[in-house]
């Protein structure tokens, strides 16, 4: 069976374009804090290396460079404390988007086959289960997988921290899920995407716990998987710059089936990816504008009346009225203020009451949305 894009949703950005539109329209202009689209400068070590390495006239390997893999594998041990990963548990992907979008399919999943997500979600852990043609169900923990579907589980996605609520699986939490995968022979995949990006204890001063952490469930890499991307943390997702990793197994299969497919990560990417993976400083650096521009917009929103629920860590807050209204009110209360916002309503129905404010306005625009809920 093909992909059946008749199963998909609209495109859930399309449907905030009249919204839009009318935030647009506000005397001092539009402040998008819709998307999360990073906004500062990509770091020069990035850019100095794909320039470097733009003379490249033959294909790059699907596998990722020598110099990459051993770049991510150093990753995990200095930044994760996940140590001991072998070269070959790496796979580049171009971004991971498409690799939280394919993974159904490329495991081969189909009619039958359940993929379980978070309840409130990123939409394409909904969306990848449908291009395959398996069944998306909402589940926060093995209790909430209803029984008559726990056999039929192939895949399990997990996303810690998460977008768009800002919570993080600890490693407790973490096992929970590998030992109920493990018994129903399902592949667990965590998508880490904003693991640099912690702010509340014990995940500020501890770290985020990856789902390769060795304390996780015994320690073994079998059925497991985690995602990464330098979108974020290194502003680079033009770059499209991102991997999977765990399971040598799973990851030789993906890299089978990406070799016939042509999918690999473009040569001067790698270079730049590796390049990044060595300056932890950069990555520090923008957490830390974040960090200011998280606060200024917390003290606002928390000034103007709402309630920021959630958002330890990541890239968003996500928040509701007193109340509790109906999220496209929310998005239209603020987008007479000329700030645009994402409706929860995008992230599942248990997201109806709440919406998602990315922390990635310049500084000058977060201080002006600022400004405008304090005169609102
Ligand atoms: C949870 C999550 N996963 C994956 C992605 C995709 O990121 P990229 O394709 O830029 O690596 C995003 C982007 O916002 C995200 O929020």
């Amino acid at each position: 069976m093909g992909f059946d894009a008749a199963a998909l949703p609209t495109f859930p950005w399309d449907l905030l374009e009249p919204l839009k539109r009318q935030a647009a329209e506000h005397p001092g202009g539009l402040i998008d804090l819709s998307v999360g689209a990073p906004v500062d400068p990509t770091p020069d070590e990035l850019r100095e290396a794909v320039a470097a390495a733009s003379d490249s006239p033959g294909y790059p390997p699907t596998v990722g460079t020598a110099e990459l893999r051993h770049a991510i594998v150093h990753h995990y041990a200095a930044e994760r404390g996940v140590t001991g990963l072998p070269a070959d548990a790496v796979l580049p992907t171009i971004g991971s988007k498409e690799m939280v979008a394919l993974l159904p399919s490329l495991l081969g999943l189909g009619a039958g086959d359940v993929v379980v997500h978070p309840v409130v979600a990123y939409p394409t852990y909904d969306v990848g289960a449908r291009l395959a043609g398996a069944r998306p169900v909402p589940a926060d923990s093995p209790a909430q997988v209803p029984g008559d579907l726990a056999a039929k589980v192939r895949l399990v996605w997990l996303n810690s921290p998460a977008n768009p609520d800002g919570r993080v699986l600890g490693v407790e939490a973490l096992g929970e899920w590998v030992a109920w995968a493990g018994s129903v022979g399902a592949v667990v995949a965590s998508d880490e995407c904003y693991a640099a990006l912690a702010w509340a204890d014990p995940w500020a001063s501890d770290g985020v716990p990856s789902l390769l952490d060795g304390r996780v469930g015994g320690g073994s890499l079998a059925g497991r998987l985690a995602l990464y991307s330098l979108s974020k943390q290194s502003n680079a997702a033009g770059y499209r710059a991102a991997w999977v990793a765990g399971d040598p197994a799973l990851i030789g299969r993906l890299a089978a089936l990406r070799k016939h497919m042509g999918m690999m990560m473009p040569g001067p990417v790698q270079a730049a990816m590796a390049a990044a993976l060595g300056d932890a400083g950069a990555v520090a650096r923008q957490r830390q504008v974040y960090g200011r521009r998280r606060r200024i917009l917390l003290e606002a929103l928390d000034q103007a009346g709402y309630v920021v629920e959630g958002s330890g860590a990541g890239l968003y807050l996500w928040f509701t009225t007193p109340d509790r209204q109906d999220c496209w009110r929310t998005v239209a209360d603020l987008a007479s203020l000329g700030i645009l916002v994402a409706p929860g309503a995008f992230y599942g129905q248990a997201g109806r009451a709440f919406v998602r404010m990315a922390l990635t306005g310049s500084d000058q625009a977060v201080a002006e949305a600022a400004a405008r809920l304090a005169g609102a």
